[in-house]
């Protein structure tokens, strides 16, 4: 018989490259950047499954070039806002994400972002590079403290409870705004306004969704402490980069640290590059060694699952099934 054929966009973890290959007749995007949309147009006709990164646009025009017998698109995130859900949950395509696998690698890297901005570590390390280092001093690069300092999680999910696990670690107080969330470590629901207006630390772990987007706008910035720390390892769009810059750049917060901005990547000429009290990072909260190859391997199983016809394992529109 033969196998399926799956569409790849980008080389993934050799683990899950096997997995599809000993399964599918595969085609892979060579390159380390994304192929183009008329790529992908191209290469999709007649695939079964389609196994996607964050960085493509997976829309009805791609659907419907690839044709009705198109049953899964398994995404290699736990985001999905780069696929037209609603799209592929009319045509009855199943879509796949990895939840879960990436939250403690996520949770790291945003509470180490936290510790940078807040402990001025990038800052400090420039000065000795340029040798401004001259003395040990009672007021040089002084930061914020953690301890008893009030950490303000927007979105209460998977990565916002391991982020809160964390902080419980460094005895700050931790509130949430997630409506549905799950109380844990002792952190306390409180309103969107409160928590802006409280925290000393500000973490977001939304998906980007209608209402999330620009969540973090000027109103956003005018209620929080002149202290406040803003960091966003979700999604670029969820920060107004405009309300951002002025934020910063008139000291109306102490820092921010981004891992992802709007767009991506960002331009060498966006006037964020400019500010001495902000950190980007390349979008890189899930890139260890460990999760990266744990994402292949589960992108591949709900890949695998959907040319099959069984359930994935994550499913991000299980109305499909009903
Ligand atoms: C990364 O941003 C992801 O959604 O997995
Ligand atoms: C992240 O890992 C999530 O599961 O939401």
């Amino acid at each position: 018989m033969q196998k399926p054929r799956v569409y790849i966009t980008r080389v993934l973890p050799a683990k899950g490259m096997q997995l599809i290959q000993d399964h599918c007749q595969m085609e892979v995007w060579p390159d380390e950047l994304p192929p183009s949309r008329e790529e992908i147009l191209t290469r999709v006709p007649g695939v079964a499954g389609i196994l996607s990164l964050l960085t493509d646009k997976i829309d009805a025009e791609v659907m419907k070039a690839a044709g009705s017998q198109l049953r899964v698109i398994s995404n290699y995130a736990v985001g999905y806002n780069n696929i037209d859900i609603k799209a592929a949950t009319e045509r009855g395509i199943a879509v796949g994400n990895t939840p879960g696998i990436l939250t403690d690698a996520t949770a790291d890297f945003a509470f180490a972002l936290m510790l940078t901005v807040g402990r001025r570590i990038l800052e400090a390390a420039r000065t000795v590079r340029s040798g401004q280092w001259q003395t040990w001093g009672p007021s040089i690069l002084l930061g914020s403290d953690f301890v008893g300092a009030t950490l303000g999680l927007i979105g209460f999910g998977r990565i916002g409870h391991a982020m809160a696990k964390r902080a419980s670690g460094f005895d700050m107080r931790v509130l949430y705004s997630d409506a549905g969330a799950e109380p844990a470590y002792d952190a306390k629901a409180a309103h969107l306004d409160t928590l802006l207006r409280e925290s000393d630390f500000i973490s977001l772990h939304v998906p980007l969704t209608a209402d999330t987007h620009h969540l973090i706008s000027t109103s956003a910035f005018e209620k929080m402490k002149s202290n406040a720390i803003l960091i966003n390892t979700a999604r670029g769009e969820i920060v107004d980069p405009a309300a951002l810059y002025d934020a910063l750049k008139n000291r109306r917060i102490f820092g921010a640290a981004l891992d992802v901005t709007e767009p991506e990547p960002l331009p060498m000429d966006s006037p964020l590059l400019e500010l001495d009290n902000l950190i980007i990072c390349p979008h890189i909260a899930s890139a260890s060694v460990i999760t990266r190859e744990n994402m292949a391997i589960k992108a591949v199983q709900n890949l695998l699952a959907g040319i099959r016809g069984e359930p994935l394992p994550n499913i991000v529109n299980p109305q499909i099934y009903e």
